[in-house]
């Protein structure tokens, strides 16, 4: 497995040194865990290049997806990929949200609605299945799993040395974009996810202190 953590993440740390015995492995797993997950870090897709993950860092990604907490395990989200040669449907569903919304949108505003459509190389949208009601597992349950799966698929992306990030926004509530994607009902789009080859990364942000949101009851 590959690791390019950031030259700019404070929390970054070196490559493991090679492990010795088999306490020295847990260690190094450890720590390289923690590693990875702490230089994870938000790109936005303008900043995501060619080339995108092989089939095999797909495949990996999605394993990762399906390794999410589930409780009932209903496996309440789905990803739909739009390929390279559908964005242009993509492009015109977030170019109709925008003048649904606003009619007065100029063309240089409906011109970068479009243009959001063909950025990073894979782009996907995350699903969450929120219903049926049955089995009685609550919407809140269903959409933790749908972020578990999210941050999985993320952080074996940021393994295999690729960058991510999420995309929202008000299209995603247009009846075009559900139309799109064909949702059915019980479905709600949540978020794109972005993957491809960083081309530019900002320095990490400073992340927020336990201390500030841990406490005992
Ligand atoms: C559901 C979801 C939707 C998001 N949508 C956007 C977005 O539309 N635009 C954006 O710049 N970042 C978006 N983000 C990314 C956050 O802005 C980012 O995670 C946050 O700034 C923290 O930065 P970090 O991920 O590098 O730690 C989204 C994150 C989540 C969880």
């Amino acid at each position: 497995m590959s690791w390019n953590a950031s030259p700019d993440a404070p929390d970054a740390a070196p490559a493991p040194e090679r492990a010795t015995s088999a306490g020295d492995q847990d260690e190094e797993l450890q720590q390289f865990a923690l590693a990875l997950i702490a230089s994870r870090q938000n790109v936005s897709p303008k900043r995501l290049g060619e080339p995108g993950p092989t089939p095999a860092q797909l495949e990996a990604m999605f394993r990762a997806a399906a390794a999410a907490p589930d409780h009932g395990e209903l496996v309440p989200w789905r990803f739909v990929i739009v390929p390279r040669e559908k964005r242009s449907l993509l492009a015109e569903v977030f170019a109709g949200a925008l003048i649904d919304r606003d009619a007065a949108a100029t063309a240089e505003q409906v011109a970068a609605a479009r243009a959001k459509a063909y950025r990073a190389p894979l782009l996907m949208l995350a699903v969450a299945r929120l219903g049926p009601a049955d089995p009685d597992i609550a919407p809140a349950e269903r959409l933790v799993s749908l972020g578990a799966a999210i941050q999985n698929l993320l952080l074996a992306a940021h393994a295999a040395g690729l960058g991510t990030g999420l995309t929202s926004g008000q299209a995603l509530r247009s009846p075009r974009m559900h139309a799109l994607f064909g949702l059915a009902a019980g479905e709600e789009p949540v978020c794109f996810v972005n993957v491809g080859t960083v081309t530019k990364r900002k320095p990490a942000r400073l992340r927020p202190d336990p201390k500030d949101f841990v406490r005992e009851l």
